[in-house]
């Protein structure tokens, strides 16, 4: 009973063989081979009138890159695109319940479809395979890195949501040719982009719309536009640029307590300003110039730029101020100086010659006896506190 089993088995086996089992005999009984012209040069149809109705899925994998200054988006999609062909049918269970088959796409005639967005070749090589099955529909897919243009709204940067167009159209056939139909509806792409998704660059993926636009009289095309949503994480913008602008404003404002003397306070204040510059500098490389509004970053760059530059202002004219007052302390006191000095010279020649170095004694208590002083200890005096030099004035009085 077993042994005649297994026989069957085997003899069952031996006629499988026999059949059509494999896929030359399925390409042999289409009489596809790569000559056959039949397949591969013209539109795939019975009767002219018929349009080819194309169906397309377009998937979004990751978006590479988005290049603000070049208004460029460059994105990683896969798409999916059928069609039907009218020449290609067979019964699958007279070839062993062959279903479909791959073969190199140069055999068969493709839709010339193309994305109006895209400004530069694929480079990556398209997939060299197609499917067709056994009632006739060819699929090819295709994983492409785009190259296309967006263009972009800066205004918010860095809390901006972008959103880029894919055109996807034929370049030579009109609607009466071919139909172009989306297979996917917007809530299922986006839904299976996020699936599939694998890097976002600085980007979270918002959505991905899409909109068929059917052929109308002016444009004798059907459209088929799938609109990526984005949004820009602004974190590291807000870590990076931000908030350091921010702490060089309160930088700034700290100065104000640094003493007014000596130039530290002038140094350290353009020091913060030139930093700021650094940082504008960066965001130039980052953003367009052509953008027809002046973006708030910019805004509020160059708002605490000015601030701070008010604030440079005012310290350097408080010093001129500072300086002014001092000079004519000190003509004032250089003139009575002067008369005493006089005074004493024609008094006493002998002690002209004698200068007390008042500057070293910090408590302002000056030496015994000293009750002349030179011009040139009064130059030493300069940078010492008013206080004192008020106090030596009064002395000398
Ligand atoms: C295999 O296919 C050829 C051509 O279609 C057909 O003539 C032949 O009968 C098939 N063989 C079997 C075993 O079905
Ligand atoms: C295949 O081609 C041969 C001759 O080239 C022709 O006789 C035959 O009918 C063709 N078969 C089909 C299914 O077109
Ligand atoms: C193609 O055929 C293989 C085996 O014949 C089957 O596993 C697969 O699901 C088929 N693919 C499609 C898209 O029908
Ligand atoms: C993108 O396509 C949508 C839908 O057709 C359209 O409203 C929008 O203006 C397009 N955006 C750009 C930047 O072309
Ligand atoms: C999208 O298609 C799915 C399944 O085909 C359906 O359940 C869903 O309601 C559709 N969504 C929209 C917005 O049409
Ligand atoms: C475009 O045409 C297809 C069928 O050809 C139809 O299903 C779809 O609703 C049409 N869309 C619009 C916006 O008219």
């Amino acid at each position: 009973m077993l042994v005649g089993f297994l026989f069957l088995l085997l003899v069952s086996d031996e006629i499988h063989s026999e059949q059509n089992c494999s896929y030359q005999d399925v390409l042999n009984y289409l009489n596809l081979t790569s000559s056959n012209e039949l397949y591969s040069m013209t539109r795939p149809v019975k009767n002219y009138k018929n349009p080819t109705l194309v169906s397309l899925e377009v998937l979004l994998y990751a978006i590479l890159d988005v290049i603000e200054k070049d208004q460029k988006f460059i994105p990683y999609v896969w798409t999916v695109t059928r069609w039907n062909n009218e020449y290609i049918s067979w019964d699958p269970d007279e070839f062993c319940g062959i279903d479909n088959v791959s073969l190199p796409t140069e055999i068969l005639w493709k839709p010339d479809l193309t994305i109006e967005e895209m400004t530069e070749k694929d480079k990556a090589p398209p997939s060299p395979y197609l499917t067709i099955n056994n009632k006739g529909e060819v699929e090819v897919q295709n994983d492409q890195v785009l190259v296309s243009t967006c263009r972009m709204h800066i205004y918010k940067f860095p809390f901006d949501t972008q959103s880029c167009n894919l055109t996807f159209k034929s370049i030579t056939h009109t609607a009466r040719e071919i139909r172009l139909q989306p297979s996917d509806n917007s809530s299922e792409a986006t839904e299976w982009s996020r699936e599939v998704m694998r890097t976002q660059y600085e980007w979270l993926f918002i959505d991905m719309i899409v909109t068929a636009n059917n052929a109308t009289i002016s444009t004798d095309q059907d459209l088929v536009i799938y609109t990526i949503t984005m949004k820009r994480r602004s974190l590291l913008y807000i870590v990076n640029f931000l908030l350091p602008v921010l702490f060089f404003l309160c930088l700034d404002l700290a100065s104000f307590m640094i003493s007014d003397y000596g130039g530290e306070k002038l140094s350290f204040k353009v020091t913060v300003l030139l930093a700021i510059t650094v940082l504008q500098l960066i965001l130039n490389e980052i953003l367009p110039s052509s953008s027809d509004r002046v973006p708030l970053i910019a805004g509020y760059c160059i708002g605490i730029f000015a601030l701070m530059m008010l604030s440079l202002l005012e310290t350097i004219f408080v010093m001129y101020l500072r300086q002014k007052s001092f000079q004519d302390t000190e003509r004032d006191g250089c003139m009575i100086q002067e008369s005493i000095k006089s005074n004493k010279e024609s008094h006493d020649w002998t002690s002209g010659g004698f200068v007390y170095n008042v500057s070293s004694s910090e408590t302002g208590e000056i030496l015994p006896g000293a009750k002349e002083v030179s011009i040139q200890s009064l130059s030493v005096h300069k940078n010492q506190k008013c206080k004192r030099h008020r106090s030596f004035c009064e002395l000398i009085y």
